[in-house]
């Protein structure tokens, strides 16, 4: 499961900051506030609501909650941690979440997904070329550009919080916000995948990011801490699927929300599948219907959608996958095709419908969002 990007790296986390990681992160089972632990190297933290106490590894923060914990990765970092601990309330907290991962059977929804994500980043990782994301960045342009723009009336007394969730290695971060980000400005980037975080970590250079290991679906993060929310690809492998959107909608204070989903199932049933090695055990589609109403409810105002990725944009993408990539206008071209085919023949049949589901979704003004339900 957790392999050789990570295995040989070290537990010291000079990389990480504490003072933002404290003042955005909070126990993701009751919510309550973080402290650190007062250890000699590595770097862990204590709900003392819980009891409960938190390891950190090559950088990242593992922030599970109970349902997800993991035995093999936490167990040994925990055990490291109560040898360095100097107070009686932290080496009980220790010993008490020994006891619970000990007593931890079976493996949570999450991890299901988690090692079909971790060999996608170890190979990406191994590879010394870089992964060509010209397709998506040129279809997620126009969402990033109203992230752009809505950062830029973000405040300017304090801190913007840019929160990527399901953020794997983080290359829409890096091409579309990045560089419009004040040193200051934090991102955090959360996800289930520990090699995908660590590469993100590895290619990003913004100063000011927390990375988490943790669940979209329970997220051990502040209510309303976030100036925009990215959860590309996310919606669809949370377990809450498109309920999801009350959890990730919680998250945000001000600004915008993009998300990517597929929409109206596969083309084809499981059992006819051709490329079912290349799909994780949570990709499923999103109802749209009930992604709608969330939407609806929640008050948020729609800046941006779009359905694409029918049959023509699959087919034509598989048959001339390089020279697509390398042309903008090739790219853009399959796409109006795609668009005129589905658009015309959509209703006559399942296999003509599309596929993907672009949406930028903008908070409403607060305090709307009181009423909206929570997460958790
Ligand atoms: C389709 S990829 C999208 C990655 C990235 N956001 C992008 O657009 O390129 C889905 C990502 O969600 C992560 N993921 C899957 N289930 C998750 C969960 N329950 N909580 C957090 N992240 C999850 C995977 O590890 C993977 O990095
Ligand atoms: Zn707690």
């Amino acid at each position: 499961m957790f392999t050789s990007i990570w295995a040989s790296m070290t537990t010291m986390n000079m990389l990480i900051n504490m003072e933002d990681a404290l003042a955005y992160t909070r126990c993701p089972d009751c919510g309550g506030n973080l402290e650190t632990l007062e250890t000699s190297r590595d770097t862990g933290f204590l709900c003392p609501a819980c009891n409960l106490v938190f390891a950190t590894v090559s950088g990242v923060l593992i922030l599970l909650d109970t349902a997800s914990r993991n035995k093999n990765l936490e167990g040994p970092l925990i055990k490291r941690l109560a040898e360095q601990v100097s107070t009686a309330r932290e080496h009980d907290a220790c010993k008490a979440t020994l006891g619970m991962l000990d007593g931890l059977h079976g493996s949570a929804y999450v991890w299901e997904d988690e090692e079909h994500w971790s060999n996608e980043y170890e190979q990406q990782h191994a590879s010394r070329t870089e992964k060509n994301w010209n397709d998506r960045f040129w279809q997620r342009q126009p969402m990033f550009q109203l992230l752009v723009d809505s950062l830029q009336h973000a405040p300017r007394e304090r801190p913007a919080v840019v929160l990527d969730l399901g953020c794997g290695e983080g290359q829409d971060f890096r091409r579309f916000v990045a560089p419009v980000m004040r040193e200051e400005d934090i991102y955090i980037g959360l996800d289930i995948s520990l090699p995908g975080l660590v590469l993100n970590r590895h290619c990003n250079t913004h100063k000011h990011a927390i990375y988490i290991l943790g669940t979209a679906d329970k997220p051990p993060l502040r209510h309303r801490l976030a100036d925009a929310v990215i959860a590309l690809g996310t919606l669809h492998h949370m377990q809450a699927k498109e309920d999801g959107l009350p959890i990730v909608g919680a998250l945000l204070k001000r600004g915008v929300v993009l998300l990517s989903d597929p929409i109206n199932g596969h083309f084809l049933p499981p059992f006819l599948s051709l490329s079912r090695e290349s799909r994780s055990a949570h990709d499923d589609s999103v109802d749209v219907q009930r992604l709608h109403a969330h939407v609806q409810a929640l008050g948020f105002e729609t800046l941006y959608e779009r359905q694409f990725s029918g049959l023509v944009y699959v087919v034509l993408f598989k048959l001339f996958r390089a020279a697509v990539l390398r042309s903008r206008g090739l790219h853009g071209f399959i796409h109006k095709l795609d668009d005129t085919f589905t658009s015309t023949f959509g209703r006559l049949g399942n296999i003509f419908r599309p596929r993907g589901l672009l949406l930028v979704l903008k908070a409403p003004p607060q305090p709307a969002i009181e009423g909206a339900r929570e997460g958790r």
